[in-house]
């Protein structure tokens, strides 16, 4: 129960929701619960498929393609995307499935079948533990530049559907709580770097991608994706159906995706495809926040071969 999260160091972003500091990482406590059921609950099996990532950073993408490459040896399944939010293709363990320690109701996982793709936002370590023990079910991570995920995380957060004023949120006052690390999911540099370590000690479970350079080479990134999914293409035919069967310019424009809203998150699907592009941030800092957030992103970087 959120009394027990009490105890927890606690801070407020997006000026309504409440983050407790667990282990390192900012969450707040719906989301909490449900890492929690997640990590006592959840059964991994060897041919599970985890998608990783920090909010905003390319996960409907990476949904979306992953769905896309196991299904595409699957004749029995017209293209699913048509019909479903990537979201609702591949849910998300700690706040669709383990919600308030318990799981859903509206899918039996015991009898999904095989190989089933699941998603997570939490941190590295905090993932149940059948996860990380079992070198055969693999991970693959996104993430994106933290300039961008601040903006597209900045408009995500003035979605009206949980919001009571129609005014955004003052940027500069989100801009300081990300700064201290202060959002769903935080510290961004912590999140990434968890994963970027454990990709590089382990390379055949953990894949390590970045939103730039799969819009950089869309078809080399997709190659590298699939393989190390055991799925390599066979001809560049499927690689391009893949990728337009994926990409935001024709998921942005599907009637599912104009109108409908990911099951039981009050959230409309069409939230999910903004702009889709590398650089939106540069609409939007200032040469004060550039600065800042370059040092940061230096100071926590340094050394860890990674750089944005
Ligand atoms: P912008 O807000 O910069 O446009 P997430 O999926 O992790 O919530 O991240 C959302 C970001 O990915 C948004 O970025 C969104 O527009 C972009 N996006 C969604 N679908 C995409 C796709 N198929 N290809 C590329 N980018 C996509």
């Amino acid at each position: 129960s959120s009394q027990e999260f009490e105890k927890l160091p606690k801070e407020t972003c997006w000026e309504s929701f409440d983050l407790y500091k667990f282990q390192g990482f900012w969450y707040p406590g719906f989301i909490l619960s449900g890492v929690l059921g997640a990590q006592s609950h959840f059964e991994a099996r060897s041919d599970d498929v985890i998608l990783a990532s920090f909010p905003k950073t390319g996960t409907t993408w990476l949904k979306a393609l992953c769905s896309c490459i196991l299904q595409e040896h699957d004749h029995d399944h017209d293209d699913q995307l048509s019909l479903k939010n990537p979201h609702a293709l591949v849910r998300t363990l700690e706040y669709d499935l383990f919600k308030d320690d318990v799981t859903l109701p509206d899918i039996d996982l015991s009898t999904m079948p095989s190989p089933r793709l699941f998603h997570t936002h939490m941190a590295y370590s905090h993932l149940p533990d059948s996860v990380l023990k079992n070198p055969d079910c693999k991970i693959v991570y996104i993430t994106r530049n933290p300039k961008d995920v601040f903006v597209s995380n900045w408009h995500f957060s003035n979605s009206d559907s949980w919001r009571t004023s129609p005014e955004p949120y003052p940027m500069e006052k989100v801009f300081d709580e990300v700064c201290k690390g202060h959002q769903f999911y935080g510290p961004f540099f912590d999140h990434v770097l968890e994963f970027w370590f454990e990709s590089l000690k382990m390379p055949e479970k953990i894949l390590f991608l970045k939103y730039e350079e799969m819009k950089r080479d869309p078809k080399g990134e997709l190659k590298k994706l699939a393989a190390f999914l055991g799925r390599p293409f066979s001809n560049e035919e499927q690689v391009e159906k893949v990728l337009w069967r994926s990409s935001f310019d024709r998921l942005k424009n599907l009637e599912v995706n104009k109108n409908g809203v990911v099951f039981d998150m009050e959230l409309s699907n069409k939230l999910f495809f903004r702009r889709g592009i590398v650089g939106d941030w540069k609409n939007y800092f200032t040469d004060e926040m550039k600065k800042k957030l370059d040092e940061i992103s230096c100071m926590k970087l340094e050394g860890s071969g990674l750089d944005f």
